[in-house]
């Protein structure tokens, strides 16, 4: 399974030899201005919600790739109102089985409205369960009881956790739901794209170390294989 960081939230994931595109946010990203966003790969775009931050090159990025786009029920019509083809609408509690794997839509304490101001629906995570691996990627949330549900009916081999704090849970409460998730191995995201979210990238890694838990912060671009 290999792992790309396009910046902010977005990352991709190549399962199986298909491309996962989580939450694309690359053209608007001035950290991300050495990624070509009409280069990036995607069968499948994952949206946790309708924020700029999410969503801002799903539209593109749909279009060039014909990948199929898995969001809310809300995001879903939004999309088919703009011409996206191939759209899976989702909503949380459901699973879905793609060619890659499973998709699982778990609960996102935090807020979804479009970019043009149409409502959204509820923030999403999604849990992707694969005969590779196991992993949680939790999109914009607050730390919430409902990840211990993850941590209780899977064995989730890493996550991708939010740690910018001010929109989001940031270190400690990421680190506390590692425990909840039964999970000690997180890609961080969601820090350092805006001023109110800049983080001490060391002193959060040293946190995690401090409590035997993994924090990797990848560089944008860079690629690594779990
Ligand atoms: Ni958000
Ligand atoms: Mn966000």
């Amino acid at each position: 399974m290999n792992i790309t960081y396009y910046g902010h939230s977005c990352f991709g994931v190549e399962i199986n030899g298909k491309h996962l595109l989580f939450d694309p946010f690359i053209t608007p990203n001035e950290l991300a201005k050495n990624i070509d966003a009409t280069k990036v790969k995607a069968d499948y775009i994952l949206i946790t919600h309708g924020h700029e931050d999410h969503i801002a090159d799903a539209i593109a990025i749909a279009k060039r790739t014909k990948a199929t786009v898995v969001c809310n029920y809300e995001i879903y019509v939004w999309l088919s109102k703009q011409a996206v083809e191939n759209i899976h609408p989702m909503n949380i509690g459901g699973k879905k089985l793609f060619d890659f794997g499973s998709v699982k839509c778990v609960n996102a304490v935090h807020s979804s409205s479009l970019p043009d101001g149409t409502y959204g629906g509820n923030p999403m995570g999604f849990v992707i369960e694969s005969n590779d691996k196991n992993f949680y990627y939790a999109g914009d949330t607050a730390l919430t009881r409902d990840m211990k549900l993850i941590g209780d009916y899977r064995k989730v081999d890493f996550a991708f956790f939010p740690i910018g704090d001010n929109f989001t849970m940031g270190v400690d409460n990421a680190i506390i739901a590692t425990s909840f998730i039964k999970c000690n191995d997180i890609i961080g995201m969601h820090y350092d794209t805006f001023g109110f979210i800049k983080i001490d990238k060391p002193e959060a890694i040293n946190k995690f170390n401090r409590q035997g838990k993994k924090l990797t912060l990848l560089e944008i671009g860079e690629t690594i294989n779990k």
